[in-house]
């Protein structure tokens, strides 16, 4: 069986439910359920016995310890994370204790593991980090998208959380000989996304009657790939990734956050139309991000080149799909919205002056 961690967020539980859609092999998903974790997300395993719950923190070495020693996994997938980079700003704190401490803490428990296995068991282990773009920092217009050798330069809390997990990461390779395995990748999209993130954010404030918050000019570009190449990457570098390697994983698809903003609009005046007018009315300007990294892009071909592995979904394709979903998901939002993000939205928004957009 394999160990995720995470697995109650978005993209880890995507991971978790691709992961036995395509076989059998048991999962021990090991999230905190934090206000991104949540339970529902994973209602069509809750018969499933190939999926084992647990609720803990990793960063609770003790804990995992027992539990690596109960379950005797091949591989660990460690998706958690503190992950939405406004958060960050207000609360760098909370980054660094899971991110920083909490990615450490796994490695600790890991390498104790693995150093107490034999023989094939030892020699086929695997520790996937799963990581961000933005530990690469910002690009200008016409800089070359990163590449596994661009130097880290992370400028959010957020991202330098991510950076130093990475760093963390690579030194249990280079020191302990750990069998670690590391992904960037760039923005994700699809289902079960925490409306607190730019597209599913933009999906249900529309459907509310609320405002579309553009963050400064909305010429800030983004990478965007669907989540489930991005689980379709992990998978495949899992099996065949070089030890101790980096890969860049993307959609090779550059937007500006308007360019996105707009063609949700425009999906759902085909999919759900308003009684009257577009639902671009509704953008608004907000004031920008501090430090907001103005473009990432990813340069995915090694990950190509060494392992074959392409996103299969086109933009078009993937974010058609998305806000079907939402559309046909509404209960699940319904219930994301409450408590502790209710609480969040005032705090993030109550501070940005507005203004229409003018068309
Ligand atoms: P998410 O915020 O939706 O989910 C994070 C999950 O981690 C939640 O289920 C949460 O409960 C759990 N968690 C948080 N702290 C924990 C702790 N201390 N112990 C155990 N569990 C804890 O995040 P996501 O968007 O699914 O991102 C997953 C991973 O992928 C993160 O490592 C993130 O940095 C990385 N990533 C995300 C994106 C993206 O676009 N969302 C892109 C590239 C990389
Ligand atoms: P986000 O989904 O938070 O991802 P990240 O910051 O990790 O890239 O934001 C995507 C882009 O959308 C980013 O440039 C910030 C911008 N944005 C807005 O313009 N308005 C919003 O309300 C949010 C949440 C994001």
């Amino acid at each position: 069986m394999i160990l995720v961690t995470g697995g109650a967020g978005f993209i880890g539980s995507n991971f978790v439910r691709d992961w036995l859609a395509l076989n059998d092999e048991p999962v021990i998903n090991f999230d905190k359920l934090t206000y991104a974790g949540n339970l529902s997300n994973l209602a069509s395993l809750e018969e499933d016995p190939r999926h084992i719950f647990v609720r803990g923190d990793i960063c609770d070495t003790a804990h995992i310890s027992r539990l690596l020693a109960e379950h005797r996994p091949r591989a660990i997938v460690h998706f958690a994370a503190e992950s939405h980079v406004d958060r960050s700003i207000h609360s760098p704190g909370e980054f660094i204790s899971t991110n920083v401490n909490g990615t450490f803490s796994l490695l600790e428990a890991a390498r104790a593991y693995w150093s107490g296995l034999t023989g094939e068991a030892k020699d086929s282990f695997r520790f996937l980090h799963v990581s961000t773009d933005e530990v690469y920092g910002t690009l200008g217009p016409n800089d070359p998208p990163f590449t596994e050798t661009t130097p880290y330069a992370p400028n959010s809390p957020y991202s330098a959380s991510k950076a130093a997990s990475d760093h963390l990461v690579r030194a249990y390779f280079h020191t302990y000989g750990m069998p670690v395995l590391t992904t960037n990748c760039s923005n994700n999209y699809g289902s079960f996304h925490f409306p607190e993130k730019l597209i599913p954010l933009i999906i249900s404030n529309a459907r509310a009657g609320k405002a579309l918050p553009i963050y400064g000019d909305g010429m800030q570009v983004r990478d965007w790939l669907y989540v489930g190449d991005h689980c379709s990457a992990i998978r495949r570098v899992l099996e065949a990734g070089r030890l101790g390697e980096v890969y860049n994983v993307g959609g090779w698809n550059e937007m500006a956050n308007l360019e996105v903003v707009h063609t949700l609009c425009d999906i759902l005046d085909m999919l759900d139309p308003k009684a009257s007018g577009s639902y671009r009315e509704q953008i608004t300007y907000v004031q920008d991000r501090p430090g907001h990294d103005r473009r990432y892009a990813i340069d995915a071909r090694k990950i190509e080149r060494e392992l074959g592995w392409k996103p299969a979904e086109t933009f078009a394709s993937g974010i058609r799909k998305t806000v079907q979903w939402y559309l046909d998901n509404q209960a699940w939002v319904h219930d994301v919205q409450s408590g502790d993000y209710l609480k969040w939205v005032e705090k993030n928004y109550a501070t940005r002056d507005t203004a229409q957009e003018q068309q």
